[in-house]
């Protein structure tokens, strides 16, 4: 059988799986569709972002208007949503265990989630994007006895996001930031849960199936699980003294340090320089150290190991600085992926073949039945 030998049991790297048109990844550079993410970063919002990797263009001011209005409408849940998911348990439950078991209850309330219709895709496309973060937020209200908070259509998905959470009005500061963290956060080739979409996809299965098995992909921490263990790793140095010999120590136990090395990336990530500023000036801005340990942190594994850090390693002081409950960062992540996870559904499903590769036997031949009397 022809094999790539280089790629077997070493999580097909350097296999290219797919063409794509969506995001692209060259050396330390990160685009969206031809855009660089410095740039979409600095000047775009996640809504105009989600209508680039979706539509292969920028907006113009009426489609935008158009796009987020379409957003704000799809964002709220209906009382018996509210009811039927408030019902989840969420006592010791990790919430994204929770957010893949709601995702894929939504599509119950969907009689457009079989289609296979162009235009009733797009509209299952459009209800994931805006409720999975409202799943999130609702998750955080129910599981502190709250009540669910509907969305204000007047008001952007970021600021909707921190609203329906808290109760209360964001900081225009936190909403632009966070904003940023969403647009960062959208796309990332060929990673692991839009894999796992896509193969989902492969089958023709439904849309929310693909995003659901794309959220148990994400839930690991090799992979968006990342940026919750960044921040427990933090809480658990504790002082900017400790952080070297923290790090030292853990490397000489042949420890991962979550946040750092990347599978592509071997000279930095771009978005995690991004971070690396937003970082600086919130942890200052809220009084914390977790800027100048995240930072030492970083040297060390640098100077130790030649590992840069990733997105999530920044990502996790600048959501610790909005008040972002700890296990709620990698459901965030999610809240801002789906839109990357429905462009890969989109250009499988326009190209579609089934993904089905192969196993290399490595077990036993020849072997003859015993019956169970004679073993
Ligand atoms: N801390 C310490 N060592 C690390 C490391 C880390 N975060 N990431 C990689 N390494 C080391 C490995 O131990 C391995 O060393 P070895 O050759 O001496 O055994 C080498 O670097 C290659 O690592 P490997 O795990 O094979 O790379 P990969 O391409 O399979 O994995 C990641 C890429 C991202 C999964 C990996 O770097 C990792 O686990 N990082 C921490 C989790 C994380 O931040 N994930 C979010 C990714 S965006």
């Amino acid at each position: 059988m022809e094999t790539y030998s280089g790629a077997v049991d070493k999580g097909l790297e350097g296999v290219v799986a797919c063409t794509t048109g969506i995001s692209s990844i060259v050396d330390a550079t990160l685009c969206y569709r031809g855009y660089l993410i410095e740039d979409l970063a600095a000047n775009s919002t996640f809504e105009e972002t989600v209508f680039l990797l979706w539509n292969d263009r920028l907006p113009n001011k009426a489609e935008l208007d158009d796009f987020k209005k379409n957003i704000s409408k799809e964002m709220g849940l209906t009382e018996d949503q509210v009811k039927q998911l408030s019902q989840l348990p969420v006592k010791d439950v990790h919430p994204m265990a929770w957010l893949r078991t709601a995702t894929s209850m939504l599509s119950l309330w969907d009689s457009e989630a079989q289609s296979t219709d162009e235009a009733a895709q797009h509209r299952v496309a459009l209800k994931l994007t805006a409720k999975v973060g409202t799943l999130v937020a609702l998750f955080e209200r129910v599981r502190n006895g709250k009540a669910y908070v509907s969305p204000n259509p007047e008001k952007s998905f970021a600021w909707n996001f921190h609203y329906m959470m808290a109760g209360t009005e964001p900081d225009a500061e936190v909403v632009k930031v966070f904003d940023t963290c969403l647009i960062l956060h959208a796309d990332h080739e060929l990673n692991c849960s839009a894999f796992s979409a896509r193969v989902t996809a492969s089958s023709l299965s439904d849309i929310y199936s693909a995003v659901v098995s794309a959220i148990g992909a994400l839930k690991g921490p090799l992979h968006g699980g990342a940026n919750e263990q960044v921040m427990r790793m933090l809480v658990d140095i504790g002082t900017v003294e400790k952080a070297t010999e923290w790090v030292t120590n853990a490397l000489a136990n042949k420890e991962k340090i979550m946040g750092f090395g990347h599978r592509v990336y071997k000279n930095g990530d771009p978005r995690a320089k991004i971070l690396r500023s937003m970082s600086q000036s919130l942890c200052k801005k809220a009084g914390t150290s977790y800027y100048d340990m995240s930072k030492v942190i970083d040297d060390t594994v640098q100077k130790e190991k030649g590992l840069l850090p990733n997105v999530d390693f920044y990502s996790a002081s600048v959501y610790y600085s909005m008040n972002i409950p700890l296990d709620l960062y990698t459901p965030i992540f999610a809240t801002s992926r789906v839109s990357g996870w429905l462009a890969h559904i989109f250009e499988q499903f326009s190209k579609n073949r089934i993904y089905r590769p192969r196993g290399e036997w490595i077990g036993k031949e020849g072997l003859k039945y015993t019956p169970i009397a004679n073993r």
